[in-house]
């Protein structure tokens, strides 16, 4: 990887990617691109930034050849939980993203980085110990999209050459920019709202499990993955990474240790809880270690400590 276009950065995932990107390769050579006037005007102080519509090859691929790209990361998408507010917007924004970033992967000789999700098991996945090649009929359009995606992308691999890699993520936890729309973001909001206002109302059952993971290693496993050497890779397109799986009840016990005075209540909204439920409890992520060293270094003590003091200096 030289010269990295990051499409969708101002989301969760792209504000940290970004200057973790120019950290290892130089400033110079990421380019942060996005569709909101306020993302790029954000990201400009920080990093060369554009603003860019993933749905117009046209000016898109313009984009890619002026910078000379060689590698995209796409990280457009609308989240599980808006996408079945509106089912054929996100088809449309999740899919016409990556197809562009196909096309152009492709006719430019680009890497390709595309996130799946745990969003892309369904009810009828094991959901203890979910293997990496298992039952995948999600009941999202979200999931649809991310079943979609991986098979396209490993067409595109086979047919075409194109070196297209991701991960399944989890629920990411951070603390540089809130996720919006997914089912997982109350991991992240519970300590925005303690710090605040010393509670928080979770719309997650309190004893639904899912798999999560803190940024720092969603970031190495970027890195890895895509530094990785081809011969090894057996999968593609999409590895199972995890670090930690927990329910609400736990996560908010651990919290309570630092904030014994945190008030914690349950307001459950049916939709997001219906499409935790369909999700692993706990993905088995052993070959993602086997084929490229995945090796996430955070568990659930740490991370919330660190949330805690790094979540207290901005509220
Ligand atoms: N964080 C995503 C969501 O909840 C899952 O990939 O939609």
């Amino acid at each position: 990887m030289k010269r990295i276009l990051v499409v969708g950065a101002g989301g969760q995932i792209g504000t940290e990617l970004v200057p973790f990107l120019q950290k290892h390769y130089g400033y110079d050579n990421i380019i942060a691109g996005d569709a909101k006037d306020e993302s790029v005007a954000r990201m400009a102080e920080q990093a060369i930034s554009v603003k860019m519509d993933a749905l117009d090859l046209e000016s898109y691929g313009s984009l890619v050849r002026k910078y000379k790209v060689d590698t995209i990361f796409n990280l457009v998408a609308l989240l599980s939980a808006t996408g079945e507010r509106f089912p054929e917007k996100a088809w449309n924004i999740n899919m016409g993203a990556l197809m562009n970033s196909l096309t152009l992967a492709k006719e430019n000789g680009c890497a390709l980085f595309t996130p799946s999700s745990i969003g892309a098991f369904g009810e009828s996945t094991p959901h203890d110990m979910t293997p990496q090649d298992t039952v995948m009929r999600p009941n999202t359009i979200y999931g649809v999209c991310k079943v979609t995606g991986e098979l396209l992308s490993d067409y595109y691999f086979h047919r075409y050459g194109v070196d297209t890699r991701s991960v399944r993520f989890p629920g990411i936890i951070s603390n540089g920019c809130l996720p919006g729309g997914g089912t997982t973001d109350y991991a992240v909001e519970v300590f925005y709202e303690v710090l605040r206002k010393g509670r928080y109302t979770c719309p997650i059952p309190k004893d639904t499990y899912m798999d999560m993971l803190y940024m720092p290693d969603a970031l190495d496993a970027v890195i890895q993955l895509m530094e990785a050497d081809p011969a090894k890779l057996k999968h593609r397109n999409s590895f199972n990474i995890t670090c930690m799986s927990f329910c609400p009840e736990q996560l908010f016990a651990k919290i309570r240790e630092h904030l014994p005075e945190a008030v914690f209540d349950y307001a459950v909204d049916p939709v997001k809880a219906a499409i935790a439920d369909s999700w692993p409890d706990r993905m088995d992520d052993s070959c993602a270690r086997a084929e490229w060293g995945w090796n996430p270094q955070w568990d659930l003590d740490r991370m919330t400590k660190d949330m805690i003091e790094k979540v207290g200096r901005k509220v």
